[in-house]
């Protein structure tokens, strides 16, 4: 990998390699909490209670994927940090075209998918000290060579791979130093104040703009059309009852998809 590696942070202080391991989101923790510097990398062959978003599990099978997490200590405040999720995303997708040349759509925050299918998905967990963001652990799941017939029923017609995308297997190694190139570049971007054009880039590949999704919050449940994403990352909908527009947190929104009638 380090053949690949450009980074300056990300990857540098400290690296780990496991064969097997629970969760290297939980694993990052652990060093964070003792004292684990910016920049360091857990990574595994497989994980056995991989870790998704909104408390779901993560398919982690040996040999086929990457599954990574880093230790962050971002200068920000804890509203911000959707924006660092958002950066995350946009500098995994950038970094994937820029191996692959297949342009990952991002479906808001920062799932990425290709023709559909999710191929990666970012967990992202803060420690918030005295109101400060005191780390960020930043997990990232990609189905590299990861096949159809290695798919659970449950997930099989959602998921991809960069394999079923592209019908090649990709070298995992350069993968994973191309994501830590993207995505240090996007986190350096957010960090040193240009927010603005990190989040115009992650705009032209925000499939959810424009699309029909459902927002829960308490027991209500809205539908509306995602407009645009503000500038702390949040995705601002327009109802459809009333044209007022709300901004939403990520665990309320699910994309609504178009059936054929609605979409001819
Ligand atoms: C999602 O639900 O989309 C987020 C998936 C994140 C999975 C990665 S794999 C490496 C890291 N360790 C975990 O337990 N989860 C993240």
């Amino acid at each position: 990998m380090n053949r690949f590696l450009v980074t300056s942070v990300l990857g540098r202080p400290a690296l780990e390699f496991h064969e097997t391991i629970d969760s290297t989101n939980l694993r990052a923790r652990e060093l964070a909490l003792a004292g684990g510097q910016e920049g360091t990398l857990v990574a595994a062959e497989r994980q056995t209670q991989g870790r998704g978003r909104l408390g779901r599990a993560w398919h982690s099978p040996p040999g086929l994927n990457l599954y990574f997490s880093l230790i962050l200590r971002p200068p920000l405040s804890p509203e911000h940090t959707t924006c660092l999720t958002l950066a995350a995303g946009l500098g995994a997708a950038e970094a994937i075209e820029r191996i692959t040349k297949r342009r990952p759509d991002i479906k808001w925050p920062n799932d990425l998918l290709i023709s559909g299918r999710k191929i990666c998905g970012i967990l992202s967990e803060m420690e918030v000290r005295a109101g400060r963001a005191d780390f960020v652990i930043l997990g990232l799941g990609l189905n590299v060579n990861l096949g159809p017939e290695h798919l659970p029923p449950e997930i099989a017609s959602l998921a991809g791979s960069l394999l079923i995308a592209t019908g090649r297997p990709w070298d995992r190694a350069q993968l994973l130093a191309a994501l830590l190139n993207g995505i240090e570049g996007a986190y350096f971007d957010l960090v040193r104040g240009r927010r603005a054009a990190i989040l115009s880039r992650y705009r032209e590949h925000c499939v959810t703009l424009g699309s029909m999704v459902e927002v829960a919050q308490g027991t209500t449940r809205r539908r509306g059309r995602a407009v645009d994403i503000d500038e702390s990352g949040g995705l601002i909908v327009e109802s459809l009852d009333d044209g007022r527009r709300i901004t939403v947190d990520a665990g309320e929104v699910t994309l609504i998809k178009p059936t054929p009638l609605e979409n001819p």
